[in-house]
């Protein structure tokens, strides 16, 4: 640098008269250019360390800010206050239909429904982490509760709902047995368990969880006992740190839960009661007995007792469960007898509709709704309302997902839900499931109404429907099977399903708009 700023320096030409006159000068000068350059550099360097403190220190206040808000936001939560405008919001996952396939082969096609032991029919290409039309393997079990888990970092999770069908399908044949059943029961509980040890978890009872297809135990079985030895440690939170609040205890859950699967937890700080229920007693693919009979009428005396005792103590209550009430839309069928239709649509509608803040079945696989109201016809009706949850299990032409819901604790209503799904061709495709924002509720069916309840699905129901508007439809309709190519469907049976709970009023429905597609 010296040798080629000397060129430029004045005076540098050889002149042997003023040579000594120019040395000198050229001496002062370089002095001088010197000692700029040092305090150039010192100040390049002063800058640089001025810049360097000011990223840490936006970093940290960055940081500290976020602990800040999540920490105001979890205290605000305990003691049920925030600032103005603030709103109380807790988050839980509802997440169904898992379908744990420890037979599960990523070579077989899903002809032989890739199992190896139906047939060995070769698949055309390899299927890690799940086939559509084939249950879940272990793999897709995991990346679905890793998913889960990455959610809960960003968001705090109070609690997760498991609407029932742990286990696959078909796992009674002479290959597998009801040992089977109780094997994938236990297998996806520790899975569960070991990610997420410190909040309560709740699952239910569903067709596939049972000794046989829709075969409820007998008197006598101990099948209530060995599933709820796989989750009484989850519905207790016996593990969970002191700080978080015991759903129930030990021996409250067993009476109800060995009596026929269904119990009650305290949520919310005690604000809402969760009712577990065992919807299969009233299921029409549950082939009647005098006992089961028996006990399908003792859950709804037991559910009226359970909401009579909410609304005493001024609690709401959210229920849940896996067959819901009202019309399967697959084969235009109800799910359940009418007459325990009937006694359970009069208590969540007629006499505790302003207790009930919310339902939470699947069974169905897709993402749906229903209604819920008496008498239907009249104007002045209360109505309940039915969120149905996707699968993960991908047997039915769907992707996985499943949902993070929002409840308002100050006024008591859901308030919200985000769904999130994993696209199963993708991850085949290209050997890496990725899981991504479906959609959120509110951005997809806006309304003024800015709570989740009945008047809201009321409200989407008719939209459905809407000549001059479409945007609900679409939306609902590519939505059902979590973004996989929908299957066909009639759109007015769709809208009818959702609608009328009663078969006979579906059936007035559907009569109703003869033309056919969707
Ligand atoms: C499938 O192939 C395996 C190994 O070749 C064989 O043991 C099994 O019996 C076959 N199963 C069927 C259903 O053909
Ligand atoms: C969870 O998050 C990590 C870090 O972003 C990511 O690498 C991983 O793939 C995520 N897991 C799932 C199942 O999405
Ligand atoms: C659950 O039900 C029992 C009665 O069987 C009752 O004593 C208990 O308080 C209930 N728990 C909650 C959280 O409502
Ligand atoms: C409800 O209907 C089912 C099926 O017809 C029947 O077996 C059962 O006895 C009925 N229960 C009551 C309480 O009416
Ligand atoms: C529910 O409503 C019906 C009809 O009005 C009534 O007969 C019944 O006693 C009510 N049950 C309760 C628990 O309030
Ligand atoms: C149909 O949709 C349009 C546009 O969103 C709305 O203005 C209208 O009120 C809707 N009609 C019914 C019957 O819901
Ligand atoms: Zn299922």
């Amino acid at each position: 640098m010296d040798s080629s700023t000397r060129h430029i320096l004045p005076g540098d030409e050889v002149d042997s008269a003023s040579h000594q006159e120019n040395l000198h000068y050229y001496l002062v000068e370089h002095r001088r250019w010197k000692k700029k350059t040092l305090q150039a550099r010192c100040l390049i360097g002063l800058m640089t360390l001025i810049c360097c403190i000011l990223i840490v220190v936006l970093i940290v206040t960055y940081e500290s800010g976020r602990r800040k808000s999540r920490s105001t936001r979890e205290s605000s939560k305990r003691e049920g206050q925030g600032t103005a405008g603030d709103v109380n919001l807790i988050k839980f996952i509802h997440l169904s239909d898992i379908h744990y396939d420890p037979f599960y082969n990523k070579m077989i096609s899903s002809s032989s429904y890739c199992r190896q032991q139906v047939a060995n029919s070769t698949a055309k290409y390899i299927a890690e982490y799940g086939r559509i039309g084939c249950d879940s393997p272990a793999m897709l079990v995991e990346n679905s509760l890793d998913a889960m888990k990455n959610v809960s970092q960003e968001e705090d999770i109070a609690f997760i709902l498991m609407t029932g069908d742990l286990s696959a399908h078909q796992m009674w044949t002479s290959y597998a047995g009801p040992q089977r059943v109780l094997d994938n029961i236990a297998t996806v509980s520790k899975q569960m368990h070991s990610r997420f040890p410190n909040i309560p978890i709740f699952p239910m009872i569903g067709n596939n969880d049972l000794p046989g297809h829709y075969v409820l135990p007998k008197a006598g079985d101990d099948w209530y006992q060995k599933v709820l030895s796989s989750w009484e440690s989850l519905i207790i939170c016996s593990e969970c740190p002191g700080s978080v609040k015991k759903p129930t205890t030990q021996a409250i859950l067993q009476e109800s839960f060995l009596e026929g699967g269904y119990y009650n937890a305290s949520i919310a700080d005690g604000k809402v009661v969760l009712l577990v229920l065992n919807s299969l007693y009233w299921s029409v693919a549950v082939k009647r007995s005098v006992e089961t009979d028996q006990k399908a009428s003792k859950q709804l005396v037991w559910l009226e007792n359970q909401l009579k005792l909410v609304k005493s103590r001024g609690q709401k209550a959210m229920l849940a469960s896996h067959i819901p009430a009202g019309i399967d839309t697959f084969d235009s069928k109800p799910y359940w007898f009418n007459n325990y239709t009937e006694i359970y649509v009069r208590l969540v509608t007629k006499n505790y509709s302003d207790v009930v803040i919310g339902q939470f079945f699947a069974h169905s696989h897709k993402d749906d709704f229903r209604l819920q109201m008496f008498e239907p016809e009249t104007s002045i009706t209360a109505k309940s309302f039915v969120l149905l949850a996707p699968a993960i299990s991908p047997v039915y032409h769907n992707n996985p997902a499943f949902r993070l819901v929002s409840l308002d604790t100050d006024q008591l209503s859901l308030a919200d839900y985000t769904q999130y799904y994993m696209d199963l061709v993708m991850a085949t495709q290209f050997s890496n499931p990725v899981w991504q924002v479906d959609y959120t509720f509110s951005k997809k069916y806006p309304s003024k109404n800015t709570l989740v309840n009945a008047e809201r699905i009321y409200e989407l129901n008719e939209q459905l429907i809407n000549q001059t508007s479409d945007t609900f439809w679409n939306g609902y309709a590519f939505s059902r099977e979590t973004n996989y190519q929908p299957m066909s469907y009639n759109r007015f049976t769709l809208y009818c399903g959702m609608r009328f709970v009663d078969f006979p009023n579906f059936q007035k429905c559907t009569q109703k708009y003869s033309v056919p597609g969707g």
